[in-house]
């Protein structure tokens, strides 16, 4: 398997890169702590799509001592904003909620230009703007949201990401993200930029104030290099809450936005991504003979990935839309066109407020 910042492919292994990266599976205890804030723990925990971490029991102390923290995420505005997007944001909307964090949201508009072939500086902020309108239709309280555009609002980090940048050496940026001779040398700089929004609190109260980021897995090397510079800068090391990847919809390890097919955008038409659904891989056998005699296998099925990841909510109604499948009582053609309608309708109705979002927009992007 390959899992980094721009590559995610072949079958990954959850348990495996929590070795592989040195973070640490949520435990029991540490979703009984957050329980007690938030009631009944969020799907998304209750399931382990958030399976990894680090230093959360120390983000869990410092709140409950009564400190405040962050929240950071971000996106690389490299096309429209697809539905494996929305499973880290959705949950950073529930942390926002739960804990009343400010959210730091940045918009790599820089990391794109750098890496994508072919993107212009028109493209990337036309993107930009289209991808906050999807963040900001999820509900973020626009008063407790800062969204950074790189470019647009350089200013706001450049001073922090240069305190990173020196004391970070090249050989450390190799080792870290693979860069060689033939990187440009704006790649190279960017990831003192990503790691930049860690420290910004702090930067501006003067004051340590923890930062915790949910995130894709994948996104896991820029952290293991903010926390050894924030250590070296003496700031509070950034925390993580990493989540796995929506797989795409042929069966890939993650969706791509670059892949049309394999991800379902939430600018799709509607029609357009119940098609998408209705071609996608899933765990059925050859003819529904052999179905209904063997079962399917919802552990390597999109469709049921969807409803595990996003769309049913009821622990009790997922297991057993498990138990059909297995047992053969339901076949492909059925499970798609019922998640189908699901995603139609989740679609339609993003769609409407993503448009009443738009006259809003400038607020939270000038600046
Ligand atoms: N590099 C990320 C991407 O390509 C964008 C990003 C910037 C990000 N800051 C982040 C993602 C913080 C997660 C958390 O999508």
């Amino acid at each position: 398997m390959v899992v980094t910042p721009w590559q995610v492919s072949g079958d990954v292994d959850y348990d495996q890169l929590i070795q592989r990266f040195g973070t640490q599976p949520i435990s029991e205890e540490i979703l009984n702590r957050i329980k007690r804030h938030s009631g009944e723990l969020h799907p998304q925990l209750r399931r382990r799509v958030f399976f990894s971490h680090r230093d959360l029991d120390y983000i869990l102390d410092e709140y409950e001592k009564g400190r405040e923290f962050i929240l950071y995420t971000g996106r690389g505005p490299s096309g429209p904003v697809h539905l494996g997007h929305l499973v880290p944001w959705t949950f950073t909307k529930h942390l926002q909620d739960v804990f009343g964090a400010r959210l730091f949201f940045q918009i790599t508009e820089d990391e794109s230009l750098l890496i994508r072939e072919g993107f212009d500086e028109d493209t990337v902020r036309y993107w930009a703007s289209e991808n906050a309108l999807d963040l900001m239709t999820l509900g973020f309280d626009p008063e407790n949201t800062e969204i950074i555009a790189n470019i647009r609002h350089v200013h706001k980090l450049y001073e922090t990401a240069l305190k990173v940048a020196r004391k970070t050496t090249a050989s450390t940026a190799k080792a870290i993200f693979g860069f060689g001779d033939d990187s440009n040398i704006g790649i190279i700089f960017f990831p003192a930029m990503q790691a930049a929004p860690c420290f910004l609190a702090s930067d501006r109260s003067g004051e340590a104030v923890p930062c915790l980021v949910p995130a894709g897995i994948d996104q896991d090397p820029y952290w293991r290099m903010t926390r050894d510079i924030a250590r070296k800068l003496g700031y509070p090391k950034p925390a993580q809450i990493h989540c796995r990847l929506l797989p795409g919809l042929k069966g890939d390890a993650k969706m791509s936005a670059s892949q049309p097919e394999t991800a379902i955008n939430t600018i799709d038409a509607p029609e357009v991504a119940a098609r998408k659904l209705l071609d996608a891989f899933t765990g059925g056998r050859p003819t529904v003979k052999e179905q209904r005699e063997l079962g399917g296998d919802p552990s390597i099925c999109t469709i049921y990935a969807y409803n595990y990841f996003l769309f049913e909510e009821d622990d009790e109604r997922l297991a057993d839309l498990e138990q059909e499948c297995r047992s053969g009582t339901i076949i492909c053609g059925e499970c798609k066109a019922r998640l189908a309608e699901v995603v139609k309708r989740f679609l339609i109705d993003f769609q409407k407020r993503r448009e009443r979002t738009r006259e809003v927009l400038d607020q939270f992007l000038l600046e």
